[in-house]
C-alpha cells in the first residue's frame, strides 16, 4: 500500500474565464489510512481525485505516491484502482470476466486469474454471482462487482468517487459496513469521495472538507464535530445542521443572541462587531429553567428523536432542538439550554474563537494538522 502526498496542488480549467477550482492543497495521505472527501457539489472532490488518478492534469504543485512525483506518470503506471458511482461494467460479459478483465490484459496465467477471482468472489459473498451477466445483477450486485474489479488487481491505494450514490438508502448501509469490513481486511489506502454526512463521518480516518475555497478542515470525523476550524465546516458537518445564529460578544465575555445571552468565557473586552454563534440541535435540551424562551412552531417525529422547530424572540430563523422521548406540543411555550461547553463562536470573518482557559484540544495533535484555507 501507499501514502499519496499534495504538495501545493491546485486545478485550473483552460478557458476564457479560467479560474482555479482547487489551489494550495497540502497534505498527505498516510499508508493504510481512509480518508474522505466531502463538500458540496461542484468543489472540486471528483477533479482532486481525477488527479490522483492521473485522469486530470496537475495544473499546479505536485502529487507524489510513496515519496514518489507522479505528475508525468500515465494512469496505467500509478498501481492505483478506482471504483466510480456508475459501475461501468461489460454487460456482455460475466462477472467473472469483468473481475478478470485487467488481469487478462495484463497476461496473468489462467489458473492464476482464476485462484484470484474467487478470493475476491467470496471476500465479497458473491462466488455464486460469478456466471451471471451485470444486466441480471440488482444495484448492489453491480457495485460489488466494481469493487471487486478493484481489489482483484492488488492496487496500491483504492479511489472511490461516491460509489454508493446509485443505491437506496438500505442497500447504501449494508455496503457501507462491507467498505469498513474491506478497508480493515485489506489494510489499505482508501481515499473516498462522498455527499453523505454519515457516510464521511463513520467510514473516515480523517475526513478533508473541501469548500468554495479549497480545503476548509482537515482532521478525524469527530475533531471536525467538536471543534469547526470556520463556519463553513460547522454547517457542513452534522445532521441536522448546527443552529448558526447572528451574535455579538459582551464586555463580560458572554455571547448574545437575540434577547438572550449566554454563558461563554470570551475575551473580557467585547470584539467590535457581531459573531456567528453555533450550537448543535442537540447540544439544546429542554429545561423549563433554561436560558432560551420560545414558542414550538413544528415538530417533526422520527421515532427514537424528534426534531423541534422553535421560534425564539430576536432571531430570524427558528431553532432547530433534537428531543429524545416526547416532544412538546406545537404551539407550546418552550425553554431550552444549550449543553455546557457546547457553544461555538465565530469572529466576523467566520474563524473559531477560541474561549479563554480552553483545555489544549489534545485529539488535533493525534489525528493531524488542523488547516484552514
Ligand atoms: N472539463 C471541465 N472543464 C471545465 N470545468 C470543469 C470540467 N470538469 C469539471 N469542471 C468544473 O470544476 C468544478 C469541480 O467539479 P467536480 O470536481 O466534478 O466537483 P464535485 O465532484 O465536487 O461535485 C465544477 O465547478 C465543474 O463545473
Ligand atoms: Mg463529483
Amino acid at each position: 500500500m501507499a501514502s499519496i502526498t499534495f504538495q501545493g496542488v491546485g486545478k485550473t480549467y483552460p478557458g476564457k474565464d479560467s479560474h482555479y477550482i482547487l489551489k494550495n492543497v497540502d497534505f498527505t495521505i498516510g499508508d493504510g489510512e481512509f480518508v474522505v472527501l466531502v463538500g458540496p457539489s461542484g468543489c472540486g472532490k471528483s477533479t482532486l481525485l481525477r488527479m490522483i488518478a492521473g485522469l486530470e492534469e496537475i495544473s499546479a504543485g505536485e502529487i507524489s505516491i510513496d515519496g514518489a512525483r507522479v505528475n508525468d506518470t500515465p494512469p496505467a503506471r500509478r498501481g492505483l484502482s478506482m471504483v466510480f458511482q456508475s459501475y461501468a461494467l461489460y454487460a456482455h460479459m460475466s462477472v467473472f470476466e469483468n473481475i478478470a478483465f485487467g488481469l487478462k490484459l495484463a497476461r496473468v496465467p489462467k489458473a492464476e486469474i482464476k485462484q484470484s477471482v474467487h478470493a475476491v468472489a467470496r471476500m465479497l459473498q458473491m462466488e455464486h454471482l460469478l456466471d451471471r451477466k451485470p444486466p441480471q445483477l440488482s444495484g448492489g450486485q453491480r457495485q460489488r462487482v466494481a469493487i471487486g474489479r478493484a481489489i482483484v488487481r492488488k492496487p496500491r491505494a483504492f479511489l472511490f468517487d461516491e460509489p454508493l450514490s446509485n443505491l437506496d438508502a438500505a442497500l447504501r448501509a449494508d455496503m457501507r459496513v462491507e467498505i469498513a469490513r474491506l478497508h480493515k481486511q485489506l489494510g489499505a489506502t482508501m481515499v473516498y469521495v462522498t455527499h453523505d454526512q454519515v457516510e464521511a463521518m463513520t467510514l473516515a480516518d480523517r475526513i478533508v472538507v473541501l469548500g468554495p475555497a479549497g480545503v476548509q478542515q482537515i482532521g478525524a470525523p469527530m475533531h471536525l464535530y467538536d471543534q469547526p476550524a470556520n463556519v463553513f465546516v460547522a454547517g457542513f458537518i452534522g445532521s441536522p445542521k448546527m443552529n448558526l445564529l447572528p451574535g455579538t460578544l459582551t464586555a463580560g465575555g458572554q455571547v448574545r443572541i437575540g434577547g438572550v445571552e449566554l454563558a461563554w468565557r470570551g475575551p473580557a473586552e467585547a470584539a467590535a462587531g457581531g459573531v456567528t454563534v453555533g450550537i448543535r440541535p442537540e447540544h439544546l435540551v429542554p429545561d423549563a429553567n433554561g436560558a432560551i424562551p420560545g414558542q414550538v412552531l413544528l415538530v417533526e417525529r422520527l421515532g427514537a428523536e424528534s426534531y423541534v422547530h422553535l421560534a425564539v424572540a430576536g432571531l430570524e430563523r427558528p431553532l432547530m432542538v433534537v428531543v429524545q422521548g416526547e416532544p412538546p406540543a406545537a404551539g407550546a411555550s418552550w425553554r431550552v439550554s444549550p449543553v455546557a461547553g457546547r457553544l461555538h463562536v465565530f469572529d466576523q470573518a467566520g474563524l473559531r474563537m477560541a474561549p479563554r482557559h480552553a483545555a489544549i484540544d489534545s485529539t488535533a495533535g493525534a489525528t493531524g494538522a488542523t488547516e484552514v484555507a
